[in-house]
């Protein structure tokens, strides 16, 4: 008789998108998409009550209008309760961050943290065994963006697999989470960066740990390069939130990488833009591409919230 091996235990946090298996990846995929097509239902959705009888707290030390309300949204659609603290409880100040950790597990289920050291984050969910710690934005990483942008993708390419992404600019957090998801569903995914600014080397080294058969993941400095007949072509601010000091530096650092019409006819004809929002038009891309019809930066914006429906359901429910 086979033995059919118990599934793998869900990890207790999500903080990076190398915390999920590539089957969970796709899983969460499938059911961030029904539940999109259920949302329709309102609270006869199945899901409705998912997290009733839950709450989570979200502390967020740096600006944001898409995470915090897709959040807010998403754990209300579930039939769950918010919290939200003051910034200040982030800063290990008042009382150590593992304190802080240790009391919220025993109030609430999960704490969504937006942060600026990633290892912040990992703290607080070292220290307390029971709560769940969900990383809405650290200085390195962005998972619950990458989670949105793959089911955007996939919504408008169908199968990822062999499939060719490029992200033009600075190599920063959501370029580390997409890159890493991307590359774990099977794309090829370009990076064009300025010298310097590329993907982390351990970021590099950790994508190639996941890379399955035909997947990829290739640096180049030249953005022509880059985009060569891709099928999606993606950017981010050239400054993020707590690099504000750098950004004259960097306006001129990057003033080649613009994503403009342009770059885009380097792409395929079919190319779709991308951007994870907010956007500066006329620096890292152009009005004319950002207004195009080839751009879906607002369905990435909603997926949003059906992505972490399918998380906070995965980790909690
Ligand atoms: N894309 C994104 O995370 O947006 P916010 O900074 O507004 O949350
Ligand atoms: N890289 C940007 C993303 C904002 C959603 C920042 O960290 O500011």
């Amino acid at each position: 008789m086979d033995i059919v091996p118990p599934p793998a235990r869900v990890r207790k946090d999500f903080l990076s998108i190398l915390d999920l298996s590539h089957a969970e990846l796709g899983q969460l995929l499938d059911s961030a998409a029904a539940m999109k097509a259920e949302r329709a239902l309102g609270t006869r959705a199945p899901t409705a009550g998912a997290l009733a009888g839950m709450h989570v707290a979200l502390l967020f030390e740096k600006p944001s209008l898409r995470t915090r309300s897709t959040f807010e949204v998403a754990i209300r659609e579930l039939g769950g309760d918010t919290l939200h603290l003051p910034a200040e409880f982030a800063e290990g100040q008042r009382e150590p961050l593992e304190d802080v950790a240790r009391n919220l597990e025993r109030w609430v289920r999960a704490l969504v943290i937006r942060t600026y050291s990633q290892s912040k984050a990992a703290t607080l969910a070292s220290a307390a065994p029971r709560l769940h710690v969900i990383n809405a934005l650290s200085d390195e990483e962005h998972p619950c963006q990458a989670l949105a942008d793959v089911l955007t993708l996939r919504e408008r390419l169908g199968s990822l697999r062999g499939r060719t992404l490029a992200y033009i600019g600075d190599g920063n957090n959501v370029a580390t989470s997409l890159a890493q998801a991307a590359v774990m569903l099977g794309m090829v995914v370009h990076v064009g960066s300025p010298e310097n600014y590329s993907l982390p080397p351990d970021v590099v080294e950790g994508i190639a740990a996941v890379t399955p058969p035909g997947a990829g993941l290739k640096l180049f400095t030249d953005p022509v390069e880059a985009v060569a007949g891709v099928d999606a072509v993606y950017t981010d601010v050239w400054t993020s939130m707590g690099q504000e000091r750098e950004s004259d530096k960097r306006r001129r650092i990057f003033a080649e990488y613009q994503v403009n019409a342009d770059l885009m006819g380097f792409a395929s004809p079919q190319a779709i833009f991308m951007h994870c929002l907010p956007a500066h038009r006329g620096e890292e891309v152009s009005a004319e591409v950002f207004e195009s019809p080839s751009s879906v930066v607002f369905d990435q914006a909603e997926n949003r919230l059906h992505t972490q429906k399918a998380l906070l359901r995965h980790l909690l429910a």
